[in-house]
């Protein structure tokens, strides 16, 4: 098993398929995009690294990006991986057209972006149009049976921060669940400041206001702390990343597109597997890696603490 200094042990591994996107959303790239890494893994070598994981004790991998359905080899990598827990967190758009074949190649399940449910403020936010794309890419999903269907909201003051209640109405007709996450400060530099932070708690109050919540079970080690909403209906959640963090009972471990394995999304080191990929490796050395990295992880991101220095890389660049 692939257990931290802290006890804690890893089976959720995130596998970010290229750090490209077709979005510019505000929080997470500038205008003209980033500097795209020019040396990705293979979808073979992907599926190595993958099976050694699960070797290890990985039981859930989450294929993340960038925008992972803009890989072209995507079904293959999708088919190459034997998982219990296979998912994938898209932005939506062209998941419409390839629901069904990422459901006949093997994927359970899907996270959707969708931030606001007003294609002009979609323009904004995302800097590029396609809003309805993206609506229609959660109704194929869900018709595809990757189910459940999550579907995963940054708030932003001022921007979006009216339209909880919203996006809660349009989650129950659709009949997926709803998580708001905190927004984490690993956008371009100066998209994110701690006092715009719109609280995971801030948001309970606000559905407190109109909804009866009753929670749903312990946390364990998801992060998002789920409710139902009077009684029934699909569960809304939040996941206060920044004011509740859950790095005591995290068990990720997450891989970028070009290779680096990483025990954080905050980490400020991360370990090129592409020399023990290309250099002749045997599965032995790369489960060794895999081990040190694990070993090497922190308590948890500090962010609230003093001193706290955001990663040099984007969650494009490192998977969301
Ligand atoms: N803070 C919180 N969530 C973010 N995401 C991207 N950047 C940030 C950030 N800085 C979200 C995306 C997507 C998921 C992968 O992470 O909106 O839903
Ligand atoms: Fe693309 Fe997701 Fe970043 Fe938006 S948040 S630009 S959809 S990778």
């Amino acid at each position: 098993m692939l257990t931290d200094s802290f006890g804690r042990v890893h089976s959720d591994l995130r596998v970010s398929l290229t750090d490209r996107c077709q979005l510019r959303c505000t929080y997470c790239m500038p205008e003209e995009g980033l500097e795209w890494a020019q040396d990705v893994l293979t979808a073979d070598e992907i599926a190595r690294v993958v099976r050694v994981a699960v070797w290890q004790g990985i039981t859930e991998v989450r294929l993340t990006g960038g925008e992972p359905l803009l890989r072209r080899d995507l079904l293959d990598i999708v088919a190459a991986i034997d998982v219990p827990d296979l998912s994938l967190t898209t932005n939506g758009m062209g998941l419409a057209r390839i629901a069904p074949e990422l459901r006949a190649a093997g994927l359970q399940r899907v996270n959707v972006s969708v931030d606001t449910l007003r294609p002009d403020r979609f323009r904004m936010l995302t800097r590029r149009g396609g809003h309805e794309a993206v609506l229609d890419g959660v109704r194929a999903a869900k018709q595809a049976g990757l189910l459940p269907v999550k579907v995963n909201t940054v708030l932003m003051r001022g921007i979006n921060d009216d339209e909880v209640l919203d996006l809660v109405a349009w989650a129950r007709a659709e009949d997926v669940e709803l998580r708001f996450i905190e927004h984490m400060p690993l956008g371009p530099d100066g998209a994110w400041d701690r006092a715009d932070l719109v609280t995971a708690e801030e948001v309970l109050a606000t559905l407190r206001g109109a909804y009866e919540m009753t929670p749903v079970g312990a946390r364990g080690h998801a992060p998002a702390e789920l409710f139902v909403l009077d009684g029934g209906g699909p569960r809304v959640g939040v996941i206060a990343s920044v004011t509740q963090p859950f790095c005591g009972d995290c068990d990720r471990l997450r891989l970028t597109a070009d290779g680096h394995l990483r025990a954080c999304l905050f980490s400020r080191e991360e370990d090129d597997l592409r020399p023990l990929l290309r250099g002749g490796a045997s599965d032995e050395d790369l489960a060794a890696k895999l081990h040190a990295v694990v070993a090497s992880k922190g308590a948890g991101h500090g962010i609230g603490l003093p001193g706290f220095v955001p990663p040099p890389r984007t969650m494009s660049e490192i998977g969301g």
